[in-house]
């Protein structure tokens, strides 16, 4: 669907997950390329997570091979991937709740760049470092600016996944891996965060997971379904929203006797 694709970035060959009998990830073969906006969609236990979780190192697979530019990096694990730019939100980029928002970003912008202990930094140069023009930059690509003096426990969900992403961010990875980030937000937060997604579109290869398909269909440049741990479709929103197997799984509808248009509602 998409032109001017960039260099492969992530590829899985027939990566398997088992969890005792039940197979969570069954032999997926994944490609990302570079600057590309893709997603994974699927109901809930269709494997989503686990299939993150194999690309970021969490575990290893039970069978199969993931590479990172090419590279076999099956048995690297996930400090060294997020070393490399491979950058997972929610896991990896925890927030201090009891401190501003600013000051995460600069803790955040830190950990990137510079070798300082971060015991260091909080004691003794954070409020220094709040004016950086990229710090700066990133609040307002983030619409932070209202609440960068507020500590993050009381910031809204919405708020506080703005920050998380733009911490995620701010340490300009390669390739940044979302999984459900819109879970939880009403639909004016999850519009905000969409906004502040779609400004790195075109610069920023992007994986994100989700399992309402309605969330992201504007956003996604190329969609993946997956269903009972496979990857049962993959291509552009219109043609996977055509294909049989998507509506008879994930939509539960038998797609032999009724006509198209229920399917998508
Ligand atoms: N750590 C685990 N131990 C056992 N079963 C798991 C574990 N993680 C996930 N599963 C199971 O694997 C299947 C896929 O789960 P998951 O990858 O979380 O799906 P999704 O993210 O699509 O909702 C589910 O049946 C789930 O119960
Ligand atoms: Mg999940």
């Amino acid at each position: 669907m998409s032109t001017n694709l960039g260099a492969e970035i992530i590829k899985t060959v027939g990566v398997t997950k088992r969890f005792g009998e039940l197979v969570a990830v069954n032999k997926v073969d994944y490609l990302l390329h570079e600057n590309e906006v893709a997603g994974i969609i699927g109901a809930n236990g269709s494997g989503k997570t686990t299939f993150f979780n194999l690309v970021t190192g969490y575990f290893p697979p039970d069978e199969g091979t993931v590479y990172y530019k090419g590279e076999d990096i099956t048995g690297t694990p996930p400090e060294q991937r997020v070393a490399m730019g491979m950058m997972r939100t929610f896991q990896l980029t925890s927030t201090f709740d009891n401190l501003a928002v600013i000051d995460n970003l600069v803790l955040s912008y830190f950990r990137a760049y510079q070798k300082h202990s971060l015991f260091h930094l909080f004691t003794n140069t954070c409020k220094k470092h709040r004016k950086n023009e990229k710090i700066q930059a990133i609040v307002e690509t983030f619409e932070l600016q209202d609440v960068a003096d507020r500590e993050v426990r009381h910031l809204g969900l919405g708020e506080k996944r703005r920050l998380e992403i733009a911490m995620a961010i701010l340490a300009e990875p390669k390739v940044l891996l979302l999984d459900e980030p819109l879970a939880g937000l009403a639909e004016n937060e999850i519009k905000a965060v969409l906004s502040v997604l779609r400004r790195h579109i075109g610069t920023q290869t992007i994986l994100i997971v989700e399992h309402k398909i309605s969330h992201v269909e504007d956003f996604l440049q190329r969609l993946t379904v997956m269903h009972e741990g496979r990857v049962i479709a993959d291509g552009g929103y219109e043609e996977c929203l055509r294909d049989p197997e998507v509506r008879r799984s994930y939509w539960q509808i038998d797609v032999s006797e009724d006509g198209v248009e229920e399917a998508c509602s």
